[in-house]
């Protein structure tokens, strides 16, 4: 087998857990789970994105483009569960391509993750400081310059946010409890204060009539047919690909794999779990902005607080910053912890700097990579225009789905036997259906993500032909014993 294409054997993945290697502390639960996951979705997505995607792509019919992602993500969800269930590693996506498709592919899906987590935890901040700003003003405190009181805000949340993750599981994990709780009750509040004032007849008809744009074509599908569209189908599927960034979090629940106690049962139901309940939040909170007003008075900088305010009930703008900002802390707390344990294997599997997988003795955390990628996340936020990248953060989760689908489906038939916490129902025809879906959200995206995904991707392979090919653990002989990098083994 030529080398790039060399496999990880299932008992290195799955042995690392039972000693073969040195893993993290395991102190997440299945309720944790719930929290994990809940923790990196509610955010963007569901308080701006979806507001945006309705006034200027879906219109009312922004609640099939929920459905619509919802369903493909679920699709995608069963299937993570199941090789989750059978490698219960920190490397997610990243290791389960490593054992079924070999050492090329599984650093592309690594490269891919870090688009999805690095970048997004970036922009995510960046939202944040916008975010904040607004609600310091919504309550009487004006800032003089907002772009450097953004910047300011922004650094002080990583800074403040990768210490947290640096300091361990159980802290963050406290941490997450309330925050999650809190953004919960606000959106509870979003759900129950608005149902009553929703009127029908914002509905209208779902379907915006199609228009036509006279911009070019943007995404891939609008190039096939030739023009620009937005709202009718297309905008409704246009809207589903960006809307997908809302459900992003779900997968990051795999990560936390070696710190979970029976991983095998509570990862998949953690993930699931986590999923259904943000779906149905979404598709309650998307019923009420756009049966509160008409889809054409959304605002787009502030599309809840917008609806709210149309129907005299202004002072649920407060209770939507408090519900934002908490619920975006939370999203990038996560990022930066799932982002943390992709890197944490790559490095164990001596693709990155060896050095990179140290687990600190006092904290049992990967602090060393942790403090990395807090510092990487600064940069990106503050130097990089970040907010417009969403789609390409996007494109990488989805390219990850799509491997673990069809990871699911080699897996069934290379290793039969191996053991499986959790079966994808009905295998191979739902892997398969989720690889039609993600698909077609990714044609869904612009060309223009496209073509950086390529690019991105181009140097990402270069990084590994220059680096990991030859520092892969795999690469050593067989004599070698495959060692922690330092730190071994703790005590739980
Ligand atoms: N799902 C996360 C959000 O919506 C990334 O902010």
């Amino acid at each position: 087998m030529s080398t790039i294409l060399r496999r990880l054997p299932p008992s290195e993945a799955t042995g690392l857990r039972t000693g073969a290697r040195h893993s993290l502390a395991e102190v997440y639960r299945p309720a944790d789970l719930v929290v994990l996951g809940l923790g990196a979705m509610i955010g963007a997505g569901i308080f701006s994105i979806a507001g945006e995607q309705a006034a200027t792509t879906a219109g009312p019919g922004v609640i099939l483009s929920f459905m619509i992602a919802g369903i493909a993500c679920l699709l995608a969800c069963l299937c993570y569960a199941e090789l989750a269930s059978t490698m219960p590693t920190s490397g997610s996506a990243y290791t389960f391509t490593y054992v079924i498709f070999g050492e090329v592919w599984a650093w592309i899906i690594g490269w891919a993750l870090i688009l999805e987590l690095q970048f997004a935890a970036a922009l995510v901040a960046r939202a944040w400081g916008a975010i904040t700003v607004g609600a310091l003003a919504n309550f009487g405190v004006r800032v003089p310059d907002e772009r450097p009181a953004q910047d300011f805000l922004v650094l002080v949340i990583l800074v403040l946010l990768t210490g947290v993750v640096s300091l361990g599981a159980r802290v963050g994990l406290r941490a997450l409890w309330i925050m999650v709780s809190a953004k919960l009750l606000a959106v509870g509040a979003v759900i129950v204060v608005g149902l009553p004032h929703i009127d029908a007849a914002n509905f209208g008809d779902f379907f915006v009539p199609p228009q036509t744009l006279d911009t070019p074509p943007a995404t891939v599908l609008e190039t096939l047919i030739g023009e620009g569209q937005a709202f009718g189908w297309f905008g409704i599927f246009a809207a589903a690909s960006a809307i997908a960034f809302a459900y992003i979090g779900f997968d990051i629940v795999a990560t936390s794999a070696e710190e979970t106690v029976n991983a095998r049962r509570a990862i998949p139901q953690g993930m699931i779990r986590s999923l259904v309940i943000a779906t149905v939040i979404y598709i309650a909170v998307g019923l009420v902005m756009v049966g509160m007003v008409p889809y054409t008075r959304i605002s787009e900088q502030a599309p809840l607080a917008s609806a709210f305010q149309a129907a005299d009930l202004g002072w649920m703008a407060h209770v939507i910053d408090v519900g934002a900002v908490l619920g975006l802390t939370t999203v990038i707390l996560v990022l930066i912890v799932g982002q943390t344990r992709v890197l944490f294997s790559m490095a164990r599997d001596g693709l990155i700097p060896r050095g990179l997988a140290t687990v600190s003795r006092r904290y049992h955390t990967p602090t060393r990579v942790t403090l990395v990628i807090g510092a990487v996340a600064i940069v990106l936020a503050e130097f990089v225009p970040v907010v417009p990248l969403r789609e390409l953060v996007v494109i990488g989760t989805l390219f990850a789905f799509a491997f673990v689908a069809a990871g699911v489906i080699v897996m069934r038939r290379r290793m039969p036997d191996l053991e499986r916490g959790f079966r994808v129902p009905l295998s191979p025809l739902l892997p398969a259906l989720s690889l039609v879906a993600t698909f077609w959200l990714m044609i869904n995206l612009r060309m223009l993500t496209w073509a950086w995904f390529v690019l991105w991707m181009a140097f990402g392979l270069l990084v590994y032909l220059v680096y990991g090919r030859r520092h892969s653990l795999l690469a050593r002989p067989r004599t070698e014993p495959a060692r922690p990098a330092q730190g071994g083994r703790h005590r739980r």
